[in-house]
């Protein structure tokens, strides 16, 4: 489904390789994920000549995956539900989901500055206007489309629309191959590589938005041995590549073994089951029939009591929904993996625990329990937050039944950053002269666990204040 809904919101129909010939810009970019196009369409809109480069055929990055949301906090679209939420809330969650080791000052800035990112892309023509709860947040705060649909397609579609409507120079099919630096350590521009051969973009100033490494496994193999060999819910560019150019030229590097996984994804598919549908309701089953965890808890939490059920003999736990609660989503996020009979529709529960060879009778007996919990917006087994819309459950059929496991997702280490996005030398420990970073290619804003639905921000937020700085060089 993502890929189909991913092809259509992206198609690049700008940005050709360039000629190798040389060129001289205020700034350059590299990566046309989220963090990346929104610091070009900032910079360029205070004034700087900018030129993007995107080693892949297509923008988008890992951002035009992200399928439940972005966070934001004190939108008069927040407020109009009626949510109690405030910075300092966000705040203590996200840190909290981090397990305390995010770097404050990032998170504070994330946090502080969430709402005018929304307001800012909401300008640009974006579409954020429903508000949902997500995983490990304790409030509604995840901002998606109208009707729950995808956010990363429209994220990316609205930030590329602005930067060609802008004129912004974007290419793609465009490796970045070097950093270059003055005798100072100033960076100066960048070796890129195009269709056309070799040349040198000649810069004030840089932006390295090239993404995570999540698609790298020997990369996270490096880090995280007990990885080696997982699948991901990563595009395939998430390779690392711009991190590294920027390693080599002394940035600090941080908390590269915080790497996440996604606790649901179809085992043998990949395909990720958005923490939406939990959000609204969705339960996790042992073949056992009893639940095992707060499923609203953060991932590495989820993952870890996902793990210890799977164990050796591929015991895959069952996500499980009504179609009410499928409904309250959008429908897109499991029309295709129903259409490809990757999730599969039963009428009763009785089917479906017959069809994943669950314990019947504990099962219904867990359903039946978990309804009331709903009802008195109390979960005794677990404290989980019960906030449905509508006090979605389980009652009534027909169900959707699906094994999941967790996959590698984000990866929350990477170039040390300050709150103005410049990124910090390992030698000096000072700002690296002329050289910014935003998105998952940066470390410490997510700690030991990012939170559903802050990646996104966490790209918009830091590509533009990254290209608020560009510009005022
Ligand atoms: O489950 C999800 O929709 C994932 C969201 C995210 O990674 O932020």
């Amino acid at each position: 489904m993502k890929k189909i809904l991913v092809a259509a919101a992206v198609m690049a129909c700008f940005g050709t390789a360039g000629a190798a010939e040389d060129i001289t810009v205020d700034v350059a970019v590299i990566g046309a994920g989220g963090a990346g196009l929104s610091a070009a369409v900032q910079a360029h809109e205070l004034g700087a000549n900018v030129v993007v480069v995107e080693k892949m055929a297509m923008v988008g990055g890992n951002t035009v995956r992200a399928a439940g949301g972005l966070n934001a906090v004190g939108t008069a679209l927040q407020q109009a539900k009626g949510t109690k939420d405030s910075v300092e809330i966000m705040f203590y969650d996200t840190m909290k989901g981090g397990h305390w080791l995010n770097d404050p000052a990032l998170v504070r800035t994330l946090v502080t500055k969430s709402a005018s990112s929304v307001y800012w892309l909401l300008a640009h023509g974006g579409d954020l206007r429903d508000v949902g709860l997500m995983a490990g947040a304790s409030q509604p705060r995840t901002h998606r489309p109208t009707g729950g649909a995808l956010v990363g397609p429209e994220v990316v579609r609205t930030l590329y629309t602005a930067a060609k409507n802008l004129k912004i120079d974007v290419r793609t099919n465009t490796h970045a191959e070097q950093i270059l630096t003055d005798k100072s350590g100033r960076v100066v521009g960048l070796k890129v590589k195009g269709k056309d051969g070799t040349y040198t973009i000649h810069s004030k100033a840089l932006v390295d938005a090239a993404g995570g490494f999540g698609a790298n496994n020997e990369m996270v193999a490096k880090y995280v041995p007990r990885l080696k060999g997982f699948a991901t819910t990563n595009h395939p560019g998430a390779t690392g590549d711009g991190l590294l150019l920027a390693e080599k030229i002394g940035a600090q590097l941080i908390q590269m073994d915080q790497i996440q996984t996604h606790p649901t994804v179809v085992p043998n598919v990949g395909e990720m089951i958005t923490e939406a549908v939990r959000g609204n309701g969705a339960v996790l089953i042992n073949k056992e029939g009893k639940r095992f965890m707060d499923e609203h808890a953060g991932r590495k939490i989820k993952s870890d009591a996902l793990f210890n059920v799977i164990g050796k003999d591929e015991n895959y736990p069952i996500a499980i929904a009504s179609e009410e609660i499928v409904k309250a989503i959008n429908p897109s996020f499991v029309k295709l993996p129903i259409e490809m009979g990757t999730v599969k529709k039963f009428n009763t529960l009785e089917e479906l625990a017959d069809h994943f060879k669950i314990n019947k009778a504990p099962f219904l007996e867990q359903v039946e329990r978990f309804n009331g919990f709903v009802a008195k917006q109390e979960d005794p087994e677990f404290h989980r937050i019960l906030k449905f819309q509508n006090g979605l459950n389980l009652a009534k059929g027909p169900y959707y039944g699906i094994e999941v496991a967790p996959k590698i997702h984000h990866t929350m280490g990477g170039v040390m950053i300050n709150p103005d996005s410049q990124v910090i030398s390992a030698t000096t420990h000072a700002p690296i002269k002329g050289l910014y970073a935003g998105g998952e290619i940066t470390g410490g804003v997510h700690g030991a666990s990012r939170l559903g639905t802050v990646a996104v921000i966490d790209a918009l937020t830091f590509g533009m204040i990254a290209g608020e700085h560009f510009a005022a060089m």
